[in-house]
């Protein structure tokens, strides 16, 4: 078991490509009302989860639920895909101006064993090269994350250390 420390006020962004396993992960970790996920709010405005093109009224929508959680000092999770700069980029900027921290946790697993997810999911319909092209962010984003503001990174690598993690909670 490796305990990963987060800070009680914080807002924590899941980041992994489709399938890595981040609403298992945040479902098995955080209360249902701490998390916000895209999908959540894509079926909010437009009664599709999958329906890409109300992905930008959707992480308005999500944003601005998650400044009313930060603004009564509520931790926040974010469970979306976080692998492209402008999503980052966002949550960060969010955290700051409610003086919360930012935090990262990466489920970083094998582009393969979630496809294998995926296609084993009725409700995912995207091709691999969907996949592939997230995978290819995901790489970059390692790499800049602590430099983007995340005061916080825990980076999980495989299905082993997603499993064996748990969520300690700092005052
Ligand atoms: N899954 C699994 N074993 C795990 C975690 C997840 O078999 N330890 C399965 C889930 O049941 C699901 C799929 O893998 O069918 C993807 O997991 P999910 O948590 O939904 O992944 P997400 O990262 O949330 O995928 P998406 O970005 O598409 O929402
Ligand atoms: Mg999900």
């Amino acid at each position: 078991m490796t305990e990963l420390p987060v800070p009680a006020l914080s807002l924590v962004a899941l980041i992994g490509i489709s399938g890595s396993g981040k609403s298992t992960f945040a479902g098995r970790h955080f209360a249902p009302s701490q998390v916000l996920s895209s999908d959540g709010f894509r079926a909010m405005v437009a009664d599709d989860e999958n329906d890409q093109s109300a992905s930008a009224a959707a992480f308005d929508a999500l944003h601005y639920v998650a400044g009313k959680r930060l603004a009564g000092g509520r931790l926040t999770v974010v469970d979306a895909t976080n692998v492209q700069d402008h999503a980052r980029t966002n949550l960060v900027a969010l955290a700051r101006a409610h003086d919360v921290l930012p935090v990262a946790i990466v489920l970083d697993l094998p582009e393969d064993e979630a496809w294998a997810r995926t296609q084993r999911r009725p409700d995912r319909t995207f091709d691999r090269p969907v996949l592939a092209r997230q995978s290819r962010d995901l790489r970059r984003t390692l790499k800049k994350l602590s430099r983007e503001g995340f005061r916080t990174v825990h980076v999980l690598r495989g299905h082993e250390e997603i499993e064996a993690a748990t969520i300690r909670l700092q005052p």
